[in-house]
Protein backbone atom coordinates (compact mmCIF):
# COMPACT_ATOMS: atom_id res chain seq x y z
CA UNK A 1 0.00 0.00 0.00
CA UNK A 2 2.16 2.42 1.00
CA UNK A 3 4.68 1.84 -2.00
CA UNK A 4 2.05 3.90 -3.73
CA UNK A 5 3.24 7.38 -2.64
CA UNK A 6 5.32 9.06 -4.45
CA UNK A 7 8.84 10.32 -3.64
CA UNK A 8 8.57 14.16 -2.94
CA UNK A 9 11.37 16.57 -3.33
CA UNK A 10 12.64 17.83 0.09
CA UNK A 11 11.56 21.02 1.48
CA UNK A 12 13.77 23.41 -0.80
CA UNK A 13 14.11 26.12 2.48
CA UNK A 14 14.61 23.10 4.95
CA UNK A 15 17.17 21.42 3.12
CA UNK A 16 19.55 24.24 2.81
CA UNK A 17 20.79 23.95 6.73
CA UNK A 18 22.12 20.22 5.64
CA UNK A 19 23.52 22.07 2.67
CA UNK A 20 25.51 24.04 4.67
CA UNK A 21 26.09 22.07 7.37
CA UNK A 22 27.64 19.43 5.22
CA UNK A 23 29.73 21.82 3.69
CA UNK A 24 33.59 21.66 5.42
CA UNK A 25 35.06 25.00 4.17
CA UNK A 26 35.39 27.39 7.47
CA UNK A 27 34.60 30.44 5.96
CA UNK A 28 30.67 29.28 4.88
CA UNK A 29 27.82 31.43 5.09
CA UNK A 30 24.56 30.27 5.91
CA UNK A 31 22.11 33.26 4.45
CA UNK A 32 19.57 29.99 3.88
CA UNK A 33 16.42 29.57 6.38
CA UNK A 34 15.09 32.72 8.41
CA UNK A 35 16.48 33.20 11.20
CA UNK A 36 18.41 36.02 13.05
CA UNK A 37 22.02 36.00 13.83
CA UNK A 38 24.04 38.03 16.32
CA UNK A 39 27.16 39.43 14.61
CA UNK A 40 29.31 36.58 15.94
CA UNK A 41 26.69 34.59 13.80
CA UNK A 42 24.79 33.30 16.79
CA UNK A 43 21.35 32.52 17.17
CA UNK A 44 21.35 33.61 21.06
CA UNK A 45 18.10 32.17 23.46
CA UNK A 46 16.75 35.73 24.12
CA UNK A 47 17.82 37.00 27.87
CA UNK A 48 13.70 37.77 28.26
CA UNK A 49 12.85 34.00 27.28
CA UNK A 50 15.79 32.54 29.37
CA UNK A 51 15.13 34.21 32.44
CA UNK A 52 10.72 33.65 31.51
CA UNK A 53 12.25 30.28 30.93
CA UNK A 54 13.82 29.84 34.77
CA UNK A 55 10.50 30.90 36.44
CA UNK A 56 8.56 28.63 34.57
CA UNK A 57 10.95 26.16 35.74
CA UNK A 58 10.18 27.42 39.28
CA UNK A 59 6.43 27.91 39.01
CA UNK A 60 4.91 25.61 36.82
CA UNK A 61 2.90 23.13 39.16
CA UNK A 62 1.27 20.93 36.94
CA UNK A 63 1.69 19.92 32.63
CA UNK A 64 -2.02 18.59 32.19
CA UNK A 65 -3.92 19.87 29.07
CA UNK A 66 -5.11 23.13 28.40
CA UNK A 67 -7.60 22.54 25.34
CA UNK A 68 -7.23 23.33 21.58
CA UNK A 69 -7.42 26.85 22.41
CA UNK A 70 -3.46 26.43 24.00
CA UNK A 71 -3.18 29.21 26.34
CA UNK A 72 -5.19 31.99 26.55
CA UNK A 73 -2.77 34.13 29.04
CA UNK A 74 -0.39 34.28 25.94
CA UNK A 75 -3.38 34.55 23.26
CA UNK A 76 -4.12 37.94 24.99
CA UNK A 77 -1.49 39.22 26.48
CA UNK A 78 -0.10 39.29 22.46
CA UNK A 79 -3.08 41.29 21.82
CA UNK A 80 -1.87 45.06 22.35
CA UNK A 81 1.04 44.58 20.92
CA UNK A 82 -0.89 43.31 17.95
CA UNK A 83 -3.88 45.19 17.75
CA UNK A 84 -2.80 48.16 19.72
CA UNK A 85 -3.59 49.13 23.44
CA UNK A 86 -6.73 51.09 22.94
CA UNK A 87 -9.11 48.52 22.18
CA UNK A 88 -7.40 45.46 21.76
CA UNK A 89 -10.46 43.15 20.89
CA UNK A 90 -11.96 45.76 18.79
CA UNK A 91 -15.27 45.96 20.97
CA UNK A 92 -15.53 42.46 21.34
CA UNK A 93 -14.84 41.83 17.59
CA UNK A 94 -11.48 39.78 18.42
CA UNK A 95 -10.74 36.26 19.60
CA UNK A 96 -7.67 34.18 19.30
CA UNK A 97 -6.26 30.66 20.10
CA UNK A 98 -2.41 29.48 19.96
CA UNK A 99 -0.98 27.80 17.28
CA UNK A 100 2.12 25.71 16.59
CA UNK A 101 4.19 28.79 15.37
CA UNK A 102 2.98 30.76 12.07
CA UNK A 103 2.58 27.62 10.02
CA UNK A 104 -0.14 26.36 11.86
CA UNK A 105 -1.58 29.65 12.54
CA UNK A 106 -1.57 29.60 8.45
CA UNK A 107 -3.03 26.05 8.60
CA UNK A 108 -6.11 26.99 10.28
CA UNK A 109 -6.76 29.93 8.76
CA UNK A 110 -7.39 28.69 5.40
CA UNK A 111 -9.10 25.72 6.50
CA UNK A 112 -11.38 27.75 8.33
CA UNK A 113 -11.57 29.73 5.42
CA UNK A 114 -12.15 26.96 3.09
CA UNK A 115 -14.81 26.29 5.65
CA UNK A 116 -16.43 29.50 5.30
CA UNK A 117 -16.89 28.56 1.27
CA UNK A 118 -13.58 30.44 0.48
CA UNK A 119 -12.06 28.71 -2.92
CA UNK A 120 -9.67 30.87 -3.93
CA UNK A 121 -6.71 32.30 -2.15
CA UNK A 122 -5.00 35.30 -3.51
CA UNK A 123 -1.38 35.70 -3.19
CA UNK A 124 1.61 37.70 -4.48
CA UNK A 125 4.00 36.13 -6.42
CA UNK A 126 6.68 35.62 -5.28
CA UNK A 127 5.60 35.02 -1.79
CA UNK A 128 6.78 32.56 1.05
CA UNK A 129 6.76 28.77 -0.32
CA UNK A 130 5.02 27.45 2.10
CA UNK A 131 1.20 29.92 1.66
CA UNK A 132 1.41 27.94 -1.63
CA UNK A 133 1.95 24.56 -0.38
CA UNK A 134 -0.52 25.00 2.51
CA UNK A 135 -3.45 26.23 -0.15
CA UNK A 136 -2.22 23.10 -2.37
CA UNK A 137 -2.68 20.78 0.69
CA UNK A 138 -6.44 21.82 1.44
CA UNK A 139 -7.10 21.90 -2.37
CA UNK A 140 -7.64 25.79 -2.35
CA UNK A 141 -7.10 27.64 -5.97
CA UNK A 142 -4.26 30.12 -5.87
CA UNK A 143 -4.84 33.20 -7.73
CA UNK A 144 -1.36 34.88 -8.26
CA UNK A 145 -0.57 38.46 -8.46
CA UNK A 146 2.71 39.87 -9.02
CA UNK A 147 4.44 41.83 -5.52
CA UNK A 148 6.54 44.18 -6.69
CA UNK A 149 8.07 45.45 -10.31
CA UNK A 150 11.49 45.69 -11.83
CA UNK A 151 12.22 48.83 -10.25
CA UNK A 152 11.99 46.99 -6.60
CA UNK A 153 8.91 48.93 -5.43
CA UNK A 154 5.71 47.34 -4.90
CA UNK A 155 3.31 46.53 -8.10
CA UNK A 156 0.11 48.70 -6.62
CA UNK A 157 -1.58 48.25 -10.39
CA UNK A 158 -1.17 44.00 -10.31
CA UNK A 159 -2.81 43.83 -6.55
CA UNK A 160 -5.27 46.80 -7.57
CA UNK A 161 -6.37 44.61 -10.68
CA UNK A 162 -6.30 41.14 -8.70
CA UNK A 163 -8.72 42.91 -5.99
CA UNK A 164 -10.98 44.23 -8.56
CA UNK A 165 -11.22 40.65 -10.26
CA UNK A 166 -12.14 38.93 -7.22
CA UNK A 167 -15.17 38.49 -4.74
CA UNK A 168 -16.81 36.68 -3.16
CA UNK A 169 -15.74 33.23 -2.12
CA UNK A 170 -11.98 34.44 -2.27
CA UNK A 171 -9.43 35.56 0.26
CA UNK A 172 -6.22 37.33 0.09
CA UNK A 173 -3.07 36.27 2.13
CA UNK A 174 -1.04 39.36 2.63
CA UNK A 175 2.17 39.73 4.83
CA UNK A 176 1.66 42.21 7.43
CA UNK A 177 5.15 43.46 7.61
CA UNK A 178 8.83 42.04 6.38
CA UNK A 179 7.61 40.89 3.41
CA UNK A 180 8.96 37.32 2.74
CA UNK A 181 11.12 36.33 0.32
CA UNK A 182 11.60 40.28 -1.24
CA UNK A 183 11.60 42.24 2.19
CA UNK A 184 9.44 44.99 -0.04
CA UNK A 185 7.13 46.36 2.09
CA UNK A 186 3.58 48.40 1.61
CA UNK A 187 3.89 51.58 2.50
CA UNK A 188 1.02 53.52 4.62
CA UNK A 189 -0.41 55.11 1.84
CA UNK A 190 -0.11 51.70 0.20
CA UNK A 191 -2.15 50.08 3.38
CA UNK A 192 -4.74 53.05 3.30
CA UNK A 193 -5.43 52.69 0.16
CA UNK A 194 -5.76 48.66 0.39
CA UNK A 195 -7.81 49.03 3.36
CA UNK A 196 -10.67 50.95 1.33
CA UNK A 197 -10.41 48.87 -1.20
CA UNK A 198 -11.20 45.62 0.72
CA UNK A 199 -13.64 47.18 2.78
CA UNK A 200 -15.43 47.47 -1.17
CA UNK A 201 -14.67 43.77 -1.89
CA UNK A 202 -16.30 40.94 -0.67
CA UNK A 203 -13.26 39.37 0.04
CA UNK A 204 -11.57 37.76 2.90
CA UNK A 205 -8.34 38.96 4.57
CA UNK A 206 -5.52 36.53 5.62
CA UNK A 207 -3.27 38.71 7.59
CA UNK A 208 0.07 36.74 7.58
CA UNK A 209 2.40 38.50 10.83
CA UNK A 210 5.35 36.53 11.39
CA UNK A 211 8.33 39.65 11.68
CA UNK A 212 6.46 42.11 13.84
CA UNK A 213 9.25 44.42 15.49
CA UNK A 214 12.12 43.03 12.67
CA UNK A 215 11.10 45.63 10.51
CA UNK A 216 10.41 49.31 11.48
CA UNK A 217 9.41 48.56 15.34
CA UNK A 218 6.48 46.93 16.92
CA UNK A 219 3.84 49.95 16.19
CA UNK A 220 5.32 50.76 12.85
CA UNK A 221 5.31 47.23 11.99
CA UNK A 222 1.47 46.55 13.04
CA UNK A 223 0.37 49.65 10.42
CA UNK A 224 -1.15 47.95 7.50
CA UNK A 225 -2.98 45.04 9.93
CA UNK A 226 -4.19 47.81 11.78
CA UNK A 227 -5.54 49.54 8.77
CA UNK A 228 -7.01 46.72 7.13
CA UNK A 229 -8.57 45.52 10.29
CA UNK A 230 -10.18 48.91 11.15
CA UNK A 231 -11.85 49.02 7.68
CA UNK A 232 -13.28 45.28 7.09
CA UNK A 233 -15.70 43.21 8.31
CA UNK A 234 -13.80 39.82 9.02
CA UNK A 235 -10.66 38.78 8.84
CA UNK A 236 -8.28 36.09 9.94
CA UNK A 237 -4.84 36.87 11.38
CA UNK A 238 -1.69 34.56 11.78
CA UNK A 239 0.83 35.27 14.15
CA UNK A 240 3.95 33.97 14.99
CA UNK A 241 6.53 34.71 17.36
CA UNK A 242 8.98 32.11 16.33
CA UNK A 243 11.17 35.49 14.96
CA UNK A 244 10.34 38.54 17.66
CA UNK A 245 10.71 35.79 20.53
CA UNK A 246 13.69 33.74 18.92
CA UNK A 247 11.48 30.45 19.61
CA UNK A 248 11.85 29.15 16.11
CA UNK A 249 12.03 25.08 17.36
CA UNK A 250 9.48 25.80 20.51
CA UNK A 251 6.58 26.71 17.50
CA UNK A 252 5.08 29.56 19.09
CA UNK A 253 1.80 31.20 16.79
CA UNK A 254 -1.64 32.49 17.48
CA UNK A 255 -4.60 32.46 15.02
CA UNK A 256 -6.88 36.08 15.71
CA UNK A 257 -10.18 36.35 13.94
CA UNK A 258 -11.87 39.24 13.90
CA UNK A 259 -15.95 39.53 12.84
CA UNK A 260 -18.66 41.85 12.05
CA UNK A 261 -21.18 40.73 14.98
CA UNK A 262 -19.17 39.78 18.24
CA UNK A 263 -22.29 37.31 18.65
CA UNK A 264 -20.48 35.12 16.04
CA UNK A 265 -17.54 35.10 17.50
CA UNK A 266 -17.78 31.89 19.35
CA UNK A 267 -19.11 29.90 16.48
CA UNK A 268 -16.00 31.21 14.57
CA UNK A 269 -13.33 29.99 16.85
CA UNK A 270 -15.27 26.48 17.97
CA UNK A 271 -14.18 25.85 14.17
CA UNK A 272 -10.39 26.67 14.77
CA UNK A 273 -10.47 24.47 17.86
CA UNK A 274 -11.87 21.85 16.10
CA UNK A 275 -9.25 22.26 13.45
CA UNK A 276 -6.89 22.04 15.94
CA UNK A 277 -8.23 18.64 17.39
CA UNK A 278 -8.43 16.83 14.08
CA UNK A 279 -4.34 18.09 13.38
CA UNK A 280 -2.44 18.73 16.75
CA UNK A 281 -4.95 17.92 19.35
CA UNK A 282 -3.33 21.33 21.28
CA UNK A 283 -0.58 23.45 20.79
CA UNK A 284 2.52 22.82 22.39
CA UNK A 285 2.86 25.20 25.67
CA UNK A 286 6.25 25.88 26.94
CA UNK A 287 7.03 28.47 24.11
CA UNK A 288 3.61 30.08 24.53
CA UNK A 289 4.21 30.14 28.32
CA UNK A 290 7.40 31.85 28.35
CA UNK A 291 6.15 34.49 26.23
CA UNK A 292 3.07 35.22 28.41
CA UNK A 293 5.63 35.50 31.13
CA UNK A 294 7.84 37.91 29.51
CA UNK A 295 4.46 40.19 28.84
CA UNK A 296 3.44 39.60 32.24
CA UNK A 297 6.77 41.26 33.71
CA UNK A 298 7.29 44.81 33.09
CA UNK A 299 11.01 44.44 33.09
CA UNK A 300 11.29 41.18 31.18
CA UNK A 301 9.10 43.30 28.52
CA UNK A 302 11.90 46.39 28.90
CA UNK A 303 14.36 43.62 28.18
CA UNK A 304 12.81 41.65 25.44
CA UNK A 305 11.91 45.21 23.68
CA UNK A 306 15.29 45.98 23.83
CA UNK A 307 16.45 42.92 22.21
CA UNK A 308 14.63 43.07 19.47
CA UNK A 309 15.66 47.07 19.06
CA UNK A 310 19.12 45.53 18.49
CA UNK A 311 18.17 42.87 16.09
CA UNK A 312 16.55 45.30 14.16
CA UNK A 313 19.34 47.85 14.63
CA UNK A 314 22.49 45.23 13.63
CA UNK A 315 19.91 44.54 10.47
CA UNK A 316 19.57 47.81 9.09
CA UNK A 317 23.41 47.68 9.27
CA UNK A 318 23.65 45.08 7.14
CA UNK A 319 21.06 46.59 5.05
CA UNK A 320 23.13 50.25 4.95
CA UNK A 321 26.35 48.25 3.94
CA UNK A 322 24.86 46.10 1.33
CA UNK A 323 23.08 49.39 -0.08
CA UNK A 324 26.71 51.00 -0.07
CA UNK A 325 27.81 48.54 -2.02
CA UNK A 326 25.92 49.77 -4.90
CA UNK A 327 26.52 48.17 -8.26
CA UNK A 328 28.65 44.91 -7.66
CA UNK A 329 29.40 42.82 -10.42
CA UNK A 330 26.20 42.75 -12.37
CA UNK A 331 23.88 43.27 -10.15
CA UNK A 332 23.00 46.60 -8.11
CA UNK A 333 22.69 46.09 -4.00
CA UNK A 334 21.26 49.84 -3.22
CA UNK A 335 17.49 48.68 -2.82
CA UNK A 336 17.77 46.23 -0.08
CA UNK A 337 18.97 49.55 1.96
CA UNK A 338 15.49 50.65 1.83
CA UNK A 339 14.03 47.18 2.16
CA UNK A 340 12.95 45.31 5.44
CA UNK A 341 13.08 42.54 8.05
CA UNK A 342 14.92 39.81 7.44
CA UNK A 343 14.93 38.70 3.81
CA UNK A 344 15.69 40.42 0.25
CA UNK A 345 16.15 38.78 -2.98
CA UNK A 346 19.55 39.50 -5.61
CA UNK A 347 18.10 38.67 -8.97
CA UNK A 348 21.00 35.58 -9.11
CA UNK A 349 20.63 33.57 -11.87
CA UNK A 350 19.81 29.31 -11.28
CA UNK A 351 23.81 29.37 -12.13
CA UNK A 352 24.78 32.36 -10.00
CA UNK A 353 23.03 30.53 -7.04
CA UNK A 354 25.17 27.63 -7.70
CA UNK A 355 28.48 29.03 -8.02
CA UNK A 356 27.91 31.23 -4.77
CA UNK A 357 27.45 27.67 -2.83
CA UNK A 358 30.18 25.74 -4.91
CA UNK A 359 33.20 28.27 -5.38
CA UNK A 360 32.33 30.51 -2.12
CA UNK A 361 30.45 28.19 0.37
CA UNK A 362 27.78 30.73 0.66
CA UNK A 363 23.94 29.21 0.43
CA UNK A 364 20.67 31.04 0.07
CA UNK A 365 17.51 29.73 -1.68
CA UNK A 366 17.75 29.22 -5.29
CA UNK A 367 15.05 32.09 -5.55
CA UNK A 368 18.15 34.31 -4.68
CA UNK A 369 16.82 35.11 -1.10
CA UNK A 370 19.37 35.83 0.97
CA UNK A 371 18.73 36.12 5.06
CA UNK A 372 20.44 39.48 5.43
CA UNK A 373 20.97 38.44 9.20
CA UNK A 374 23.45 35.74 8.05
CA UNK A 375 26.11 38.37 7.09
CA UNK A 376 28.44 39.82 9.64
CA UNK A 377 31.00 42.37 10.29
CA UNK A 378 33.41 39.34 9.93
CA UNK A 379 31.77 38.03 6.52
CA UNK A 380 29.93 40.84 4.86
CA UNK A 381 33.14 41.86 2.48
CA UNK A 382 33.78 38.81 1.83
CA UNK A 383 29.80 38.09 0.71
CA UNK A 384 29.75 41.04 -1.21
CA UNK A 385 33.14 40.39 -3.49
CA UNK A 386 31.65 36.89 -3.86
CA UNK A 387 28.66 38.40 -5.41
CA UNK A 388 31.29 40.78 -7.69
CA UNK A 389 32.83 37.48 -8.57
CA UNK A 390 29.33 35.64 -9.42
CA UNK A 391 27.88 38.04 -11.15
CA UNK A 392 30.61 40.04 -13.63
C1 LIG B 1 11.88 31.13 6.19
O1 LIG B 1 11.15 31.53 5.27
O2 LIG B 1 13.08 30.88 6.06
C2 LIG B 1 11.27 30.97 7.55
O3 LIG B 1 9.97 31.43 7.58
C3 LIG B 1 11.43 29.59 8.07
C4 LIG B 1 10.51 28.60 7.43
O4 LIG B 1 9.80 27.92 8.16
O5 LIG B 1 10.52 28.49 6.19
Amino acid sequence: MLSNLEQQPADALLALIKLHNDDPRADKIDLGVGVYRTGEGETPVFAAIKAAEKKLVETQDSKAYLGPEGDMGFVEALMPYVFGKEDPAMGGRIEGMQTPGGTGSLRLALAMAKRAGVTRIIVGKPSWPNHNQICKDLGLGVVEFNHAGADGQVDMDALRAAIADAGEGDAILLHGCCHNPTGIDYSHANWDEIAGLLAKSAILPILDLAYQGLGMGMEEDAYGLRRVLSEVSDALICYSCDKNFGLYRDRVGALYAMVKDPADLTKVMSNGHNLARANWSQPPDHGGAAVRLVLEDAELTKLWLAELDEMRDRMRWVRDKLAAAGTTGGVDLTPIGSQNGLFSIIPFTPEQVQAMRKDHGIYFAGSGRINVAGLTTGNIDQFIAAVADVTG
